[in-house]
């Protein structure tokens, strides 16, 4: 079995002043839900993965999300987008459209 998709979520946390950071912004919310939606989906096991990641660069729009290997950008991401990104993109393997950050994101196929 080979992992298809990488979930990776940036989790730096910066001060509360000057730039922002993901981190300050709630990802470790993001990281839980994530995490929860792929338990819930053992089928997915050793296929798809969430990962932590360093910054990813639109720090001013987190928290950010990135899929690999299809470079899917999600920005400003919050909790209760997560159930929909578990069903439609972890098990469906479809983005979620209206979550999707399109100038970030590679052209959908
Ligand atoms: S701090 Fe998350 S993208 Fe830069």
């Amino acid at each position: 079995m080979a992992y298809q998709r990488h979930f990776f979520v940036c989790t730096t946390q910066r001060p509360p002043f000057g730039k922002p950071s993901c981190g300050a912004q709630g990802s470790a919310a993001i990281v839980a839900a994530l995490v929860a939606e792929l338990d819930e989906r053992p089928e997915l096991a050793g296929t798809v993965a969430v990962a932590t990641s360093s910054c990813l660069g639109p720090c001013f729009d987190g928290p950010t999300v990135v899929v690999y290997p299809e470079g899917t950008w999600y920005t400003g991401v919050k909790p209760e987008d997560v159930p929909e990104i578990g069903e439609q993109h972890m098990a469906g393997g479809e983005p979620v459209a209206r979550l999707r950050n399109a100038s970030l994101s590679a052209a959908p196929k």
